[in-house]
């Protein structure tokens, strides 16, 4: 099954609404700065919070998500499940595995299934890209983006951009990082380029012309012709997984070559600035992609990525729940059933 990203969006479409006024989220591109800034500045009060106060608050305590992970994943269902709760919402989470999508059900006709049992949100991971989209065409519920096959995952670049304003200082400006690696099959990379791009960040891509999506100058990155040279001097690198489950054979001789001539390794960090940084979206093949010592080394912010999830997530939630960020979660009264999204407005 593949759902079509290149057709044209209907009206009112856009990364973060939908005809129906619904807020999705389904992807970086096209995601006005003002709104992508919104969100890093919602997920800051929500760590500063974090900090000092752990206690759940009750802000979508009206409102039920689900979780729908149709491909295996760790670091964005965890995030998503203890964001829903931190925020009160009622929260159910469903892999495809023990659903009756085995049964001959359709994704639709699932999706439907949870919108009918009350979901306010849902939250999407599938393989085919442009699952979410099509998807939120379908239903009422607000959707979510988890990952969609090669083509984005939003919440993962949202994280990345948030740990690298952090890194940064704030500052975007005259920023260049690194994009090295399995750029094809990587839906990260694109929410990465994407959202970066948007707020002025250069992006450099490196990887094996096998692993390059076919039209990649179409994402306005430059492309170096080696690691190295994408590395050298720049503000931060990010080490992409090698995505064997998406690949076909033979797209690559070997994965000891790959690593020796693709491989984000010590003396390769060392071409960098000196206070550059080191982002791996995870799941990390150590020693293929990343040496295990600077996977763990003092440049690494892998964890840093992670702990910002659940604070992005939070974000994200209450702007899919209609909740005007820069006000405050507190001062927005649900508009739709029992305790559910301000409809019409994006
Ligand atoms: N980065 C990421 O999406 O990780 P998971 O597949 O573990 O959710």
């Amino acid at each position: 099954m593949h759902y079509d990203t290149d057709a044209p969006a209907p009206p009112g479409a856009g990364p973060f609404s939908s005809r129906s006024g619904t807020r999705h989220l389904l992807g970086l591109e096209g995601l006005p700065r003002e709104t992508l800034l919104a969100i890093l500045d919602d997920a800051e009060r929500d760590l500063a919070r974090l900090s000092t106060d752990r206690s759940p608050t009750d802000e979508l305590r009206l409102l039920t998500v689900v979780i729908a992970m149709f491909e295996d994943s760790t670091r964005t269902r965890v995030s998503f499940q203890i964001a829903a709760k931190r925020l009160g919402a009622t929260v159910s989470t469903f892999s495809s595995h023990g659903l009756s999508l085995s049964k001959g059900e359709t994704l639709r006709d699932t999706l439907r299934i949870f919108e009918a049992n009350g979901a306010d949100v849902i939250v999407v991971r599938h393989a085919s890209p442009g699952a979410a989209a099509y998807l939120a065409e379908q239903i009422d519920s607000a959707v979510v983006n988890a990952g969609d096959g090669m083509h984005e995952h939003p919440t993962q670049g949202l994280l990345d951009i948030l740990t690298l304003r952090q890194v940064w200082g704030g500052r975007f400006d005259g920023r260049r990082i690194a994009i090295v690696g399995d750029v094809a099959h990587s839906r990260v990379a694109r929410s990465a380029i994407f959202g970066l791009a948007t707020l002025g960040v250069t992006v450099t891509l490196a990887g094996p012309a096998t692993l390059m999506p076919a039209e990649v100058e179409r994402l306005g990155c430059a492309l170096a012709r080696s690691v190295d040279e994408a590395m050298e001097g720049a503000d931060a690198v990010m080490a992409l997984r090698i995505q064997r489950e998406r690949m076909e054979a033979g797209l690559l001789p070997s994965l000891s070559e790959y690593t020796r001539v693709w491989g984000v390794d010590a003396a390769r960090v060392r071409r960098m600035k000196p206070d550059a940084v080191v982002l791996h979206p995870g799941p990390v093949n150590r020693g293929v992609e990343l040496a295990p010592d600077v996977a763990d080394g003092e440049r690494s912010v892998i964890l840093d990525q992670v702990a910002n999830g659940v604070a992005v997530r939070c974000a994200v939630l209450r702007r899919c729940a209609g909740y005007p960020l820069a006000e405050g979660p507190g001062t927005s009264s649900p508009g739709r059933r029992a305790g559910g999204l301000t409809r019409g407005a994006a």
